[in-house]
């Protein structure tokens, strides 16, 4: 695996690539590697004939000081397990590689997407990412991104901006991958207390339950009755839960014909914060 800091140092080689014809899967991630990412690389390498993984814990999208201090930093386990992959080309840039001097994000209008879910309680989120995206794309210049479903909104929004400034990448979304428990994986999973890690997979049990009473329950009856499961619990703290159509991301007081919908959970273990969705069917 090649391992580049330099923006025009993976430039350079990609643009060899490019010349060769070899089309090029890219998963944007910010390190501490679990079996999510790796199912993203695997696809990437599926699919394209060079995987380019960029590990970069990016400032501008932390509402909060403490959880960019202490978001996990794994490097070493993490380049092991890119090779055990067979990733081709690791990104690893510094801070100042990619900011220099001016740590701000762009204000970008995602049409709405960006004020629902998240964007009420991450102030500032999403202008961070889509200043990373959009950077790490022109840098990259991917065919293909792969992103996962755990962060559904994040998908939504990369795709709009994709569409909104005419990026020549497609955008996979790929399946929310899940420890045997039910937990969904993220890199924030391995900073839970013991206590809090035993209590996390009652977010997915709640989802899955609150699937099977869409339809019968209407939206306000089943978010209250998800409201109850938490404020019952003695390890859980719920954020939020609402259902919302998987276009505008809008949370629906009504179920309507052709349309495709999603509950979202944001829930405090501690002062650890997990996210979860699930789809729902129409009954
Ligand atoms: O999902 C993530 O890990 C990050 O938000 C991303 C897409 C790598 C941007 O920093």
């Amino acid at each position: 695996m090649k391992i580049f800091t330099r923006k025009s140092e993976v430039k350079e080689f990609l643009s060899i690539q490019k010349k060769s014809k070899n089309s090029i899967g890219f998963v944007p991630t910010m390190g501490a590697l679990h079996q999510g990412h790796l199912s993203l690389i695997k696809r990437a390498n599926k699919k394209n004939d060079i995987t380019v993984v960029s590990i970069f814990v990016n400032p501008t999208q932390f509402d909060n000081k403490e959880d960019l201090d202490k978001y996990p930093k794994t490097y070493r386990n993490d380049v092991a397990l890119l090779e055990s992959v067979n990733c081709d080309v690791l990104f690893f840039p510094s801070v100042e590689e990619i900011y220099a001097e001016n740590i701000t994000s762009e204000k970008f209008d995602f049409d709405g997407l960006e004020h629902q879910m998240e964007g009420k309680f991450r102030d500032g989120h999403f202008n961070g990412v889509g200043t990373i995206v959009k950077t790490l794309f022109e840098i990259i210049e991917p065919d293909t991104a792969y992103f996962g479903k755990k962060d559904f909104q994040q998908l939504q929004i990369v795709k709009k901006l994709v569409e909104k400034y005419k990026l020549l990448v497609k955008i996979k979304g790929r399946p929310i991958f899940r420890e045997e428990d039910g937990l969904a994986m993220s890199s924030r999973n391995a900073r839970l207390t013991k206590e809090h890690r035993e209590a996390a997979p009652f977010i997915y049990k709640t989802l899955k339950k609150a699937r099977k009473k869409f339809g019968i329950k209407n939206a306000k009856e089943l978010t209250e009755w998800v409201e109850k499961q938490f404020e019952e619990h003695p390890f859980l703290e719920l954020e939020y839960f609402t259902i919302a159509d998987e276009k505008t991301l809008q949370t629906i007081t009504e179920v309507g014909a052709n349309k495709k919908y999603r509950a979202f959970i944001a829930v405090f273990a501690g002062d650890i914060r997990l996210i979860d969705n699930i789809r729902l069917k129409n009954n």
